[in-house]
């Protein structure tokens, strides 16, 4: 089964990823997660750490001569902002786990929960992510990822002059980010139980995401106010194209398993927590009121969040694609997906 873990704080020394599951033989190199790490890092809202950061990844096991070996792949990418590490903070920032976490863990240093509820974790997110990209894309199986509104507004200019406006006004804004996964096999998920069901592997993995409040497949809560008649994807056959839909509401799922058509999945992100001009707070110490602890924050976490959000549904998608045609190495996976695709057809 494809797993990882990752470890490490937000501004100690760096993150760590491991990957388990990966078959052997599958061609991989550090450029190929940079590739990924570094358009997490742009975006019109991005602050200062953008500018400081720049992320690189580096290959500590599992790749031999420019290709996976099976064994675990593992990742390491430094932090290049660690002067913060030891700076305590008591003024707890509302939207954040700063409060519950503090509680539930019994710390009197909110530090010790900003360092790793920091969707910094999400640089090693989307590095297993680019490996699951670049072992679906042997299969002709892409994704893509894109931004469909920041504020509620679609163009890209009007977003822009959205944030440039924001950012004087010291406020954050939130919007809809949107992955799109083409070329899938028809049968990955199941049916036959809750927890083999794609679309909740899906929905676990997107809604994880740090800021993510909704998320949703094809037509997601629109299917509450479409008539079943406008709603489904009616069933059409010819022998060049196979079974095919002039439709995808269902966002490639249906009954938790691919149906051939493109993954669509869209996540709700909400405006960034920590505002240059400060929340209404609390001291976790002194219990009186105060003005929540500022770090340097964006304006809007929702470009990064797609490209984050690309790389959690990749995850998923070749987590059940291994499921269904896994080997041990990539030879193993071509024969049984060609096996597969002629006794479909
Ligand atoms: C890529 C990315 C970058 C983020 N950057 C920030 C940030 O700079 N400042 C901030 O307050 N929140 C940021 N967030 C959101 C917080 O991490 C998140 O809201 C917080 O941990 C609370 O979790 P929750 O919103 O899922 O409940 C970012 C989220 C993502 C996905």
């Amino acid at each position: 089964m494809l797993r990882y873990l990752t470890a490490g704080e937000s501004h100690g020394s760096a993150l760590l990823a491991i990957l388990e599951g990966c078959p052997a033989n599958l061609a991989l190199s550090e450029d190929d997660i940079n590739r990924d790490l570094e358009r997490r890092q742009q975006g019109y809202a991005r602050g200062e750490r953008m500018q400081i950061e720049q992320d690189k990844v580096e290959i500590v096991s599992g790749v031999r001569n420019g290709k996976t070996i099976g064994s675990p792949i593992g990742l390491r990418v430094p932090n290049k902002s660690t002067e913060f590490f030891n700076k305590p903070f008591t003024q707890l920032r509302p939207g954040h786990a700063d409060l519950a976490g503090a509680i539930k863990y019994n710390q009197k240093d909110v530090r010790n929960i900003l360092e790793r509820a920091s969707a910094r974790e999400t640089a090693a997110k989307v590095a297993i992510g680019a490996i699951a990209k670049k072992l679906m894309s042997e299969f002709k199986i892409n994704t893509f990822s894109k931004v469909v509104q920041i504020a509620g507004e679609t163009d890209e200019n009007n977003w822009k002059k959205a944030i440039d406006k924001t950012r004087e006004e010291g406020d954050t804004l939130g919007g809809i980010v949107e992955v799109q996964v083409t070329g899938l096999p028809i049968g990955l998920g199941s049916h036959v139980h809750w927890d083999r069901r794609l679309d909740g592997w899906i929905a676990q993995a997107v809604m994880a995401i740090p800021a993510v409040k909704g998320v949703e497949i094809g037509a997601g809560f629109a299917v509450s106010v479409t008539p079943g008649s406008q709603l489904h994807d009616e069933l059409f056959f010819n022998k060049g194209k196979g079974f095919f839909r002039k439709s995808n509401n269902a966002g490639g799922i249906e009954g938790g398993i691919t149906n051939g058509e493109p993954v669509v999945v869209r996540a709700a992100v909400k405006p960034i927590a920590t505002l240059k001009k400060p929340l209404k707070s609390v001291d976790l110490s002194s219990k009186k009121a105060t003005e929540a602890f500022v770090e340097r924050s964006d304006v809007s976490a929702v470009e990064p969040a797609a490209v984050v959000a690309e790389a959690a549904v990749a995850f998923e998608l070749a987590k059940a694609f291994l499921e269904k045609f896994g080997g041990d190495s990539l030879e193993d996976i071509i024969a049984s997906f060609k096996a597969y695709q002629s006794r479909k057809s």
